[in-house]
């Protein structure tokens, strides 16, 4: 199998997780996508999404699913996302799509975070894959002094020979270099730099499932 199919498949198997008549909060990425696709399938079943970035709503829109702000929302039973690295605790680093601010705080509102994601992000520690870091611009360079005093390589991520801006007109700090063994207080240590908006780390609220593709089909796990 593919990597598009194992993410198609497990963005079906995440419809089981949506509840009738329900909001669900919906992620950003590739493997988010495919399951906005699904969804829309069964749109007729549910009473609209909360998207975590523009393009997530976007996409939402193109299928015909209400898409609501998140301030008009108090509760929905599900957010669903991939991932880019998850730990078999069901700590992640997100981010690599730059839309881990409202990926997080859409989570936030959420009972229950399933994961979608190839078994390929399954990982034992954290950190191969850069850790992305949100920040003020003005910012981008203590911050960075901050975040290689910890021990990694911040990079900022360019696009198009430029500072990438996320939706919320901000940067993203890629760090290289980390082994993050304790994903939970090194999430709240960065958190804690002024002028850093959120950092990609996801295990102080992590994952309750995670739906992982494999060749022998879609795994379950639960956190
Ligand atoms: C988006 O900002 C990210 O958090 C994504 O959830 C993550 O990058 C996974 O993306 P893919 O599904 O494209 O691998």
């Amino acid at each position: 199998m593919t990597q598009d199919e194992l993410k198609q498949a497990v963005a079906r198997a995440a419809i089981e997780y949506v509840v009738e008549g329900k909001i669900v909060g919906v992620g950003t990425g590739s493997t988010a996508n495919f399951f906005i696709d699904e969804l829309g399938k069964i749109k007729h079943k549910i009473a609209g999404a909360v998207a975590s970035s523009e393009a997530t709503a976007a996409r939402l829109k193109s299928h015909g699913i209400p898409v609501f702000d998140l301030n008009e929302v108090d509760s929905m039973p599900v957010y669903i996302d991939g991932a880019d690295e998850i730990t078999p605790a069901g700590a992640m680093i997100k981010g690599g799509g730059a839309a881990l601010t409202r990926e997080k705080i859409v989570a936030s509102v959420a009972e229950k975070f399933v994961c979608i994601a190839d078994g390929s992000k399954l990982v034992d520690l954290l950190g191969r894959f850069p850790l992305p870091v949100e920040v003020i611009p003005m910012a981008q360079a203590v911050v960075a002094r901050k975040l290689k005093a910890l021990g990694g390589e911040p990079r900022l991520r360019l696009k198009d020979g430029k500072p990438l801006l996320t939706d919320n007109g901000c940067v993203i700090i890629d760090v290289l270099g980390l082994q993050i063994a304790n994903p939970a207080e090194l999430e709240e240590k960065i958190n804690n730099i002024v002028g850093v908006v959120t950092v990609g780390l996801f295990a102080r609220q992590g994952a309750d499932v995670c739906l992982l593709g494999t060749a022998e089909g879609v795994k379950t796990l639960t956190f």
